[in-house]
This record gives structure tokens, C-alpha cells and sequence, in this order.
């Protein structure tokens, strides 16, 4: 077993807000893991038939617009805090002809008035956990905006056991992308957290129904009906 080198996350910028970072984001390639979440979604939620769906910190809304394109009759909102990040997905929203079915919303986590968002029987999230400095911000978002026995999929990093193996899976997975794009993918894997300080975050949140799995060498995922 290799020695834990990375026993504490070090976190990153919590907001993408550069325009260089988010193009550079927005034009990079992933099919595979985009894929690979709506894929895990589709086998975890055989019977979702469609409705309201919340996708929490969206980005360029990659994976709005998959899901939406797998589910016609989904109705999805896409939140994200970074005006530069979501730029990219109202245009893109808008090339593929579903500004219908996708509302994108500025908006920052924690929301000052909950209020202002309703709750959703579906909510989504890839890439976001390891953004946030207080992770209870997400777990709190949940409670604040789920209806009851709302379906969860979040997918996120996982904190690799050191830098060495951080830098591994940036040359695996990102060695042919642009040097910013592989600085921020090195940055988040340190940022990310371990299944067990998941498990832990959901049980100080008080949440049930949801468990924490990893399904990848580099990802782990929260999933489940809330109880
Ligand atoms: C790595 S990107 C993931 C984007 C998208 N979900 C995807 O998978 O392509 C993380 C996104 O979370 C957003 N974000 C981080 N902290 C946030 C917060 N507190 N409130 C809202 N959005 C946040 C960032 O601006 C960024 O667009």
C-alpha cells in the first residue's frame, strides 16, 4: 500500500471567473467522462422518465446539454457561479436548439435567499464538490432544494494518495490538452476529497438515502433517493 502523502485536501479557487480558464475549459474534450456520468445515471435511474432536473455548478453546461439530449422530456437548470463558465453554455445551449428545455441561472452557492430556487425531484452535479472550501455548502444546497425522495447523482474527484500519482493521471488523462488545462486538473485532484470524508459530510448534513462509491481510478460518485 503506497504511503498516504495527501492525508488533507488543499483546496483551489472556488469560482472559474477567467476567461482563459473557462475557454480553455468550455473547448477541452470530455466525452468520455460526460459520458460515462449520464451513462451512470441512466444505470442507477432505469426509470427516470424525465421533469425538472437542477444541475449545480455547470459550468459551459457539457452536461446539461447531454442529459438533455438523453432525456427529451427533462426541463433542466443549470446553475454555476462563474459568468465566464456559464457564457460558454448559453451559447452552446443556444447552437444546439434547447434553450426550451435549459435555463442556465448566475447564481453563487450559498444562496443568499433560498427562496429564490425552488426544490426539484432531480438534482445533478459533476465536477463541483471539489470546488467549494466548505463542502457543507453543497450537502446544504441539497436539503435546501431537493423535494423529498428527490433522485441524486453527483459525480466528483477523488484525492490521489500523492502528487506523484496526481501528476500520473494528469499525463493519462490530459497529457495532450493545453498546459492551463492540465494545471487546473493536477490543482482539483488535490482539491478533491476521499469516499470517506463524503460519508462523513452526509452524515453531519443529516442526510440519508444517498451512498458514495467510487467508479474510477479518478472518481467517485454520491448517488441515491433521499430518505
Ligand atoms: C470543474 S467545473 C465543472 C463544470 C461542469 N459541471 C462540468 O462538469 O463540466 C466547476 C464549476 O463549479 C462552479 N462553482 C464553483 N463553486 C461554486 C459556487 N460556490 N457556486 C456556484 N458555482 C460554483 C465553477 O464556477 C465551475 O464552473
Amino acid at each position: 500500500m503506497p504511503e498516504d502523502s495527501l492525508p488533507q485536501r488543499i483546496p483551489e479557487p472556488e469560482l472559474m471567473v477567467g476567461d482563459e480558464q473557462a475557454a480553455a475549459y468550455a473547448g477541452a474534450d470530455f466525452t468520455t467522462p460526460h459520458n460515462r456520468f449520464i451513462n451512470l445515471f441512466a444505470e442507477r435511474f432505469p426509470g427516470f422518465g424525465g421533469g425538472a432536473v437542477l444541475d449545480l455548478g455547470c459550468g459551459p453546461a457539457d452536461i446539461t446539454l447531454r442529459f438533455a439530449r438523453r432525456y427529451p422530456a427533462a426541463l433542466l437548470t443549470g446553475l454555476d457561479g462563474a459568468k465566464a463558465m456559464l457564457n460558454h453554455g448559453v451559447a452552446a445551449v443556444a447552437r444546439a436548439g434547447l434553450a426550451s428545455r435549459i435555463q442556465l441561472r448566475h447564481a453563487r452557492l450559498p444562496l443568499p435567499d433560498p427562496t429564490a430556487l425552488p426544490r426539484f425531484p432531480t438534482l445533478i452535479a459533476n465536477s463541483l464538490l471539489h470546488h467549494l472550501h466548505d463542502p457543507m455548502v453543497l450537502w446544504q444546497t441539497l436539503l435546501d432544494h431537493a423535494e423529498p425522495g428527490a433522485a441524486v447523482c453527483f459525480m466528483d474527484l477523488l484525492r490521489p494518495s500523492s502528487r506523484e500519482e496526481a501528476a500520473a493521471l494528469v499525463s493519462r488523462y490530459s497529457g495532450a490538452e493545453p498546459e492551463m488545462l492540465r494545471h487546473d486538473f493536477y490543482h482539483s485532484l488535490l482539491a478533491a476529497f476521499r469516499i470517506d470524508e463524503v460519508c462523513s459530510q452526509l452524515v453531519a448534513a443529516g442526510i440519508e438515502g444517498l451512498g458514495v462509491e467510487q467508479v474510477s481510478d479518478r472518481h467517485l460518485l454520491v448517488w441515491g433517493v433521499l430518505g
